[in-house]
């Protein structure tokens, strides 16, 4: 094989995925050929690679020098017979299988025996695709993302016949480019799309089950959840919004459909409905928030309601590991701590139950249920040390013992939600589903756990990847709090994963590979 630097690379199909592609190999100091089925479409992307590249050398961010070099690597072509000589062709047109297959016929008959096929597909089989190919052990997945030169991950993706030489040649000629190569089998969504169904399915089943309303889910991802000192971004409706429901429903319909009806993958008839309804997102103007000139309108957060003198004397606190610090915090935000061993009469119940919903935990112990309110512990809670305490209410909770709680939580200036019971509150189960996918992943060997991390936080721009998640967490944590739910629901989209489940009866890293 020749050396990498010296590969030749045809993009065939110059849309907005193509001319970011001939852009990054272009840069990275690779004859790029184009070819679009489109007349001028290639000459139009090579303008717009232009355009763009031009624009950072008026800002002084590329050197004249490096600009015209990378343009005077790009060459339209007009027909597909001039791709003959690629060592690598990459496909990135429409995503049709019948249409992919035709044009990799066509490849194979144009480029030498040696040449790397690749298809930048998101969704249809690689496998399907290779199988019309009488050599399918050098054709590949090679799943860029938008925008490419920005999006600094790829997945090469093994399909069922696609060879190791295959595979390594194209992690060693995407090192070259800058961008992280990540190797995943041909599984519905591959590796980021698959790993991506945990975060706005189980916030869509928080929402339809009445545990919180859509602006609280997207609070309490954005403010309470922190990894690495920094939360998620966007809360899962936002980021719902931003993709457009008319994308992502599909999507999770054809992933769980793909895996023969997975319960974990169960999209969510909520958003059926408003796909049905038009409510798609940023795009039509309404999707879960409304939007005005392409900001979305605010909704405002209601203020604990006043209720005068606090309905209880003392606070007190659980027996267990959490006991000393929410003493600590009810003295710091001006409570008494009531220290007997049972709770007085008129004290506020905290607990902060692992994987048993606030009903469960009071009973449990044998508390007074109207007494009682639960608050999440598993992320930082500390007076002052947070943005966001997260509360739980059982059934029976008096509502006005219940919102003078979350005055008192919010005393430090820290915002408070209160939610309906839930095993798992509303951070830990969207966090929990999450790493319960990575963890599925990684037992099905679809890539290695250091993939899975790295692919996820850079394709998804999760603060950590899922499984570092987990472990920072406790895997143990985790699986108790997805037990929690699949015994409160027996709903089987909760089971933990054997992956889980044996990292965590041994004590070892959900990162630990076999
Ligand atoms: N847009 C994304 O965010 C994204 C991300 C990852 C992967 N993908 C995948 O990349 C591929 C391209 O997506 P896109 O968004 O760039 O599409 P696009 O519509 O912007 O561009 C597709 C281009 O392919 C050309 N084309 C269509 N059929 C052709 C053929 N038979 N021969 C040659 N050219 C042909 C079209 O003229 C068009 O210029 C799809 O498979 C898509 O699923 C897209």
């Amino acid at each position: 094989m020749k050396p990498f630097e010296a590969f030749v690379v045809g993009v065939v199909g110059t849309g907005a995925m193509g001319r970011g592609i001939a852009q990054l190999f272009a840069q990275s100091g690779h004859a790029v050929r184009l070819f679009d089925a489109a007349p001028g479409a290639a000459q139009a992307a090579c303008a717009a690679v232009s355009d763009t590249l031009g624009k950072q050398v008026d800002k002084g961010k590329l050197a004249r020098d490096a600009f015209e070099a990378t343009m005077g690597r790009m060459s339209p072509v007009g027909a597909l017979g001039e791709l003959a000589g690629c060592d690598l062709v990459i496909e990135a047109i429409v995503e049709n299988l019948d249409v992919k297959k035709r044009l990799f016929v066509e490849l194979e008959a144009v480029a030498g025996p040696d040449a790397l096929l690749v298809t930048n597909t998101s969704s249809l089989s690689v496998t399907a695709i290779a199988a019309a190919c009488s050599d399918p052990a050098r054709v590949a997945g090679y799943h860029f993302f938008n925008p490419v030169p920005l999006m600094k991950v790829v997945e090469v993706i093994r399909g069922a016949r696609t060879s190791a030489a295959t595979a390594d040649a194209l992690v060693a000629l995407t090192r070259r480019t800058g961008h992280a190569p990540v190797v995943a089998q041909d599984t519905p969504g591959f590796l980021i799309n698959h790993a991506g169904r945990g975060y706005g399915t189980e916030a869509l089943k928080l929402v339809a089950e009445g545990v919180a309303d859509v602006p609280t889910v997207d609070r309490v991802m954005r403010e309470q959840v922190v990894f690495n000192g920094a939360g998620f971004r966007l809360g899962p409706f936002e980021l719902l919004d931003l993709t457009g429901l008319d994308v992502s429903h599909p999507v999770m319909e054809s992933i769980y459909r793909q895996f023969y009806e997975e319960p974990r993958f169960r999209p969510s008839a909520l958003a059926a409905q408003r796909v049905a309804g038009g409510l798609l997102g940023r795009k039509t103007g309404e999707g879960f928030y409304r939007y005005e000139n392409g900001t979305a309108v605010a909704v405002p957060e209601a203020a604990p309601v006043s209720t005068g003198p606090a309905p209880f004397a003392r606070v007190w606190a659980a027996p267990g590991p959490r006991q000393a610090a929410l003493r600590e915090l009810v003295t710091a935000l001006g409570a008494t701590v009531d220290d007997a061993s049972q709770p007085r009469a008129d004290s506020l119940v905290l607990l902060a139950p692992l994987g048993l919903d606030a009903t469960a935990a009071c009973a449990d112990a044998g508390l007074p249920a109207e007494r009682t309110v639960a608050v999440d512990t598993l992320f930082p809670f500390a007076a002052k040390a947070c943005k966001r305490r997260v509360l739980m209410a059982t059934p029976a909770t008096d509502p006005t013992l219940a919102q003078a709680a979350r005055s008192l939580l919010a005393a430090d200036g820290a915002r408070v939600s209160l939610v309906r019971d839930s095993a798992g509150f509303v951070a830990q189960r969207i966090v929990a589903m999450v790493v319960a996918v990575a963890c599925e992943i990684a037992q099905q060997r679809i890539a290695s756990p250091a993939d899975i991390d790295l692919a996820v936080r850079l394709g998804l721009g999760y603060p950590t990847g899922p499984l570092s998640m987990g472990d920072t967490l406790g895997a143990a944590t985790v699986a108790a709090v997805l037990e929690g739910m699949h015994a409160s629901t027996g709903d089987p989209r909760y089971r933990p994963s054997p992956w889980m489940r044996r990292r965590a009866r041994l004590g070892l890293s959900l990162l630990h590979a076999d």
